[in-house]
């Protein structure tokens, strides 16, 4: 999604901006740009593609200016070109814009109806029309944006610079994030803390509705009803302002091979390592009186709860059900006295999720935030929060946040069988020692990479790749489908073993590989019937398992990963490593942006 920063600074601060950006390159982006006031006057810079663009246009056409706004565009509206790169300027202000301005058609054609002539394809143009408009008319900044707010129906955080006011930004929020920063005399905008971390770590979040007056001395914030209120400012933990690869190529790689140790995190915040239980926050209400659980979250979050509902469901003996947050949100799901709705979310801004949160509320459910952003919106507004331990996620495929999420649904659900009475003591104390294993669990499963490197060389000219997978290893196949299909483009889909027959078998040939997880559990045998029926129709089988699965599965054309014999519970997030490694190691191979993967935004704030 389209990131934003802001700087008023002491310094040229053409080079700042595009600093603050690099770190929101992980949201991913078509084309940046930058304005700054040099002497007074709005300049602006912008290039299609990438941030080396920009900064080659930088090089050779310097901004200067202390003072400025720049801009990384995911496009919505409009193609991804250096006309409808922002910021969008008029002779009295420039614009920044993360979001969708929905209702912009119907502006648009009430400023041409005046006259006004646009200049690119975007929504926001029509919000640096709206101002200037009422500029023009004779409205102060502050005053304009106090009218054009209103105007606007939709999702957006915006960034103002105006000419000639070189002491002076001007942010709104609402229903994108935006936070400000705090230094000694200089003030910062940036869509996430990370943007800022080179520069400072007091950072204040705008709040629904909230709109700011930057200067050099401060912030005022005025909410939706133009009320002045506080904003509690906030001392960001240095690690979670790190983005850093490391030794690693890629943020990927790093953020896979950090598994062992940010799993061990979230468990070390939900496990009682001595007594073997599992200690959870205190939550709003009473797990024992829950009579339905809906599950509801997007892309890999999604697969996160599609393995618990399996957890919940075997532990707690209760009706779960899950659903895509963008379905969830407009099927209008009956929604029962006693349920509780669950989030999962890496960014926490996700937009359709953070709507089906709303509406779980607004039907009376309880709502847990599974979300590894504390300071997110889901985070705040669910009644009960989960965190997940993961630390900051840059690729854009999500990897470590998927297994600490799994980590985090796995405890809640053992708190839900214990409260239900359906787990004993037993139980539980069995159930936490298997999850203390995970760390080095997943320590074994990293060391098939070598392997899974080789293998990749098959996948990689592969045009379609099927996964298969039965119970909590049906979501996995999905995640691993999702995964191939995000940072190598090659096509993959995900399938419970069973449904084989009902179809995709028609896809099989000599040129399809098949990526069977199938670890030696209850219904092991069942799947081998599935690989028999590959093999008998020239599949090729990459078998994910343990031995005593790689000693039972006696079927031709199948090469194995073999990992740890573990409890079938921790299952999921071990085997969640080779998944991974093999989408990471066939799109190395493959060439593309692992990190930045074309058309992928990390976190997607519109509908
Ligand atoms: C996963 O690799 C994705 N890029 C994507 O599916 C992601 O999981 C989804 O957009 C949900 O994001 P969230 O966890 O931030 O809500």
């Amino acid at each position: 999604m389209c990131g934003i920063v802001g700087i008023l600074g002491k310094e040229a601060v053409a080079d700042g901006l595009v600093e603050a950006l690099r770190r929101l390159e992980y949201r991913g982006y078509d084309s940046a740009g930058v304005a700054t006031l040099e002497e007074g006057h709005l300049a602006i810079c912008r290039a299609e593609g990438k941030l080396k663009n920009l900064t080659h246009k930088l090089f050779r056409h310097p901004l200067a200016g202390h003072s400025g706004i720049g801009h990384t565009r995911w496009a919505t509206h409009g193609k991804p070109s250096e006309r409808n790169a922002h910021p969008h300027i008029t002779k009295r202000v420039a614009v920044v814009h993360n979001g969708i301005i929905e209702n912009f058609r119907e502006l648009k054609s009430e400023l041409e109806g005046e006259g006004i002539t646009f200049r690119s394809d975007t929504d926001t143009e029509v919000v640096a029309q709206l101002v200037d408009r009422e500029m023009v008319r004779g409205a102060a900044p502050e005053a304009a944006v106090a009218a054009v707010l209103p105007r606007l129906k939709g999702a957006f955080a915006l960034a103002f610079l105006f000419d000639g006011q070189t002491d002076l930004l001007i942010a709104a929020r609402k229903g994108s994030p935006l936070a400000i920063g705090f230094g000694d005399g200089e003030m910062f905008l940036g869509s996430d803390a990370i943007a800022l971390g080179p520069f400072t770590d007091v950072i204040c979040y705008l709040e629904e509705g909230d709109w700011a007056v930057l200067t050099r001395a401060g912030a005022l914030i005025r909410d939706e009803s133009g009320q002045v209120v506080s904003r509690p400012s906030q001392k960001v933990a240095a690690g979670s302002l790190l983005v850093d690869k490391g030794n690693h190529r890629h943020f990927m790689a790093k953020e896979i091979y950090e598994q062992p140790e940010v799993i061990g995190h979230t468990f070390g915040h939900y496990l009682n390592l001595d007594t073997e239980t599992v200690n959870l926050p205190e939550l709003p209400f009473d797990l024992a009186e829950v009579e339905h659980i809906s599950i509801t979250a997007c892309g890999t979050a999604l697969y996160a709860g599609a393995v618990a509902e399996y957890w919940f469901e075997r532990f707690g003996r209760l009706p779960v059900s899950t659903d895509i947050a963008s379905e969830f949100r407009y099927r209008e799901t009956p929604l029962t006295g006693k349920g509780v709705t669950i989030v999962i979310s890496q960014s926490g801004e996700t937009a359709d999720t953070l709507a089906s949160l709303r509406y779980a509320k607004e039907h009376g459910q309880k709502t847990i935030a599974v979300v590894n952003v504390p300071t997110s919106t889901i985070a705040r507004e669910a009644d009960a929060v989960l965190p997940t331990l993961a630390g900051p996620e840059i690729g854009v495929a999500s990897t470590k946040a998927f297994t600490c999420q799994l980590a985090t649904l796995a405890c809640l659900s053992v708190a839900l069988g214990r409260a239900r009475g359906h787990l004993s003591e037993e139980d539980e104390h069995r159930l936490v020692r298997a999850m203390m294993e995970v760390p080095r669990l997943m320590t074994e499963a990293l060391k098939l990479s070598p392997e899974i490197e080789l293998l990749s060389r098959t996948l990689a000219k592969a045009r379609d790749v099927l996964y298969l997978g039965r119970g909590t290893n049906y979501p996995l196949a999905m995640e691993g489908a999702l995964k191939l299909k995000e940072i190598s483009y090659i096509h993959a889909e995900g399938y419970a073993g069973g449904e084989l027959k009902h179809g995709p078998i028609a896809l099989i040939d000599e040129t399809m590989p098949v990526v069977v997880i199938a670890p030696h559990d209850r219904i092991f045998e069942k799947t081998v019937s599935n690989m028999e029926e590959v093999a008998a129709r020239g599949g090729r089988i990459i078998l994910l398992t343990d031995p005593k699965g790689a000693a039972a599965a006696s079927v031709d054309a199948v090469q194995k990963l073999i990992l740890p014999e573990m409890p079938a519970t921790v299952a999921p997030m071990v085997y969640s490593i080779p998944v991974q490694l093999i989408a990471y190691h066939t799109a190395v191979l493959m060439g593309t942006d692992v990190d930045q993967p074309r058309n992928l935004a990390k976190s997607v704030t519109v509908e």
